[in-house]
């Protein structure tokens, strides 16, 4: 049965015009909580998005999406833009990760191993409920922008990722290297 679902869980772009349960979302949390993490940390905290927030982050998104593919002021820049506002809302649920930084080299590559496991998680149970995730670490949880509109601290938290969530309107195939090819064995 776990085979199966780490199987299933395959990365989410496109979901269904359909809304979730804010209780399924609580239960990936709950979910990624129970990640291993050295010491106890607990470095991960979650940044559940409504509707008002969606729509300030989705300026942010788009804004830095046109920036990247087209001149500022021009037509393509435009439609660039509005093209990149209609796909952040087609994503029925969003959550942020962040990472309480720790002054300790050693416990930061740590502890973003532990917010990775806990990802994992997150996107395990979410599978067990039919949806799909998409992790993504585009520039949007770099900007300052994004920090000022959540109140995030960029001293004592760095957001590690945006998970895209709901049902997917499409399978994505993916295939891996056989174990053979990725392991060596020794005597
Ligand atoms: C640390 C990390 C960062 C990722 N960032 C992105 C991203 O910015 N955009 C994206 O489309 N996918 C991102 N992904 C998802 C990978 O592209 C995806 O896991 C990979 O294509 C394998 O597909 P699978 O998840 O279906 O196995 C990220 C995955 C990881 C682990």
């Amino acid at each position: 049965m776990f085979k199966k679902l780490v199987r299933q869980r395959r990365t989410a772009y496109q979901f269904l015009d359909k809304s979730l349960d804010k209780d399924l979302v609580n239960q990936c949390i709950d979910a990624a909580i129970w990640a291993p993490n050295h010491g106890l940390t607990e470095p991960w905290r979650f940044f559940v998005l409504g509707n008002q927030t969606k729509q300030s982050l989705m300026t942010i998104y788009a804004q830095l999406r046109a920036d990247k593919r087209a001149e500022p002021g021009s037509e393509e820049h435009q439609t660039i833009y509005q093209k990149a506002c209609q796909r952040f809302l087609a994503n029925p649920a969003m959550v942020l990760v962040g990472q309480l930084k720790s002054s300790n080299p050693v416990t930061y590559k740590e502890d973003y191993a532990a917010c990775s496991c806990a990802i994992q998680n997150f996107q395990l149970m979410a599978t067990e409920f039919g949806l799909g995730v998409q992790w993504s670490t585009g520039p949007i949880i770099e900007a300052n922008e994004t920090y000022s509109i959540l109140k995030i601290n960029p001293e004592e938290i760095e957001l590690i990722g945006l998970l895209y969530m709901g049902y997917p309107s499409c399978d994505s195939n993916q295939i891996r290297k056989p174990v053979a090819e990725v392991t060596q064995y020794y005597p």
